[in-house]
């Protein structure tokens, strides 16, 4: 990754002790959470959340984010519609891995409901350590931005 460690994290209702649990797995890897929340059980619809994460990943803020639903899905489909976002929902470390070598997706997206917390946080080790390989996949990746445009 890139001299910036700051991973933006947020969820809706479904996720947010799953969320809690990421932040801190993310400091215990030299990582600098911004856990934007919410923090409160009431029922809150994913998309604002999803698009609020994507955006401090878009502006630059945060040089990635994982974001949590209970599917991981909803949210993830939200996140996608921020331009220069790639977000995939992953429930395997090697899905996580290949997303950001072979897709440079600068988003995670996590089912709290569909993972436990051990896989989880693999998951997330996964995603963050991984580097873009660039080369070909690069042509690809840049075919995904004209879509874009
Ligand atoms: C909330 O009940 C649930 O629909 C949401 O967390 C997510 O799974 C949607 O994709």
């Amino acid at each position: 990754m890139t001299a910036n460690t700051r991973i933006v994290l947020s969820s809706d209702h479904a996720a947010i002790a799953l969320r809690q649990a990421v932040a801190k797995h993310l400091v215990t890897l030299g990582y600098e959470p911004v856990d934007i929340g919410p923090t409160t059980p009431e029922s809150t619809p994913y998309p604002q959340h999803g698009a609020a994460a994507a955006q401090r990943v878009a502006s630059g803020d945060c040089a990635l984010g994982i974001i949590l639903c209970g599917t991981g899905q909803g949210i993830m489909m939200a996140a996608n519609k921020v331009k220069g976002i790639r977000c995939g929902v992953c429930s395997d470390t090697f899905s996580a891995r290949m997303i950001r070598q072979h897709n440079d997706a600068n988003m995670l997206s996590l089912g709290a409901r569909v993972v436990g917390e051990g896989l989880a946080m693999e998951i997330v080790t996964a995603f963050v350590t991984a580097e873009f390989e660039g080369g070909r996949h690069a042509t690809r990746v840049d075919m995904i931005s004209a879509l874009e445009a």
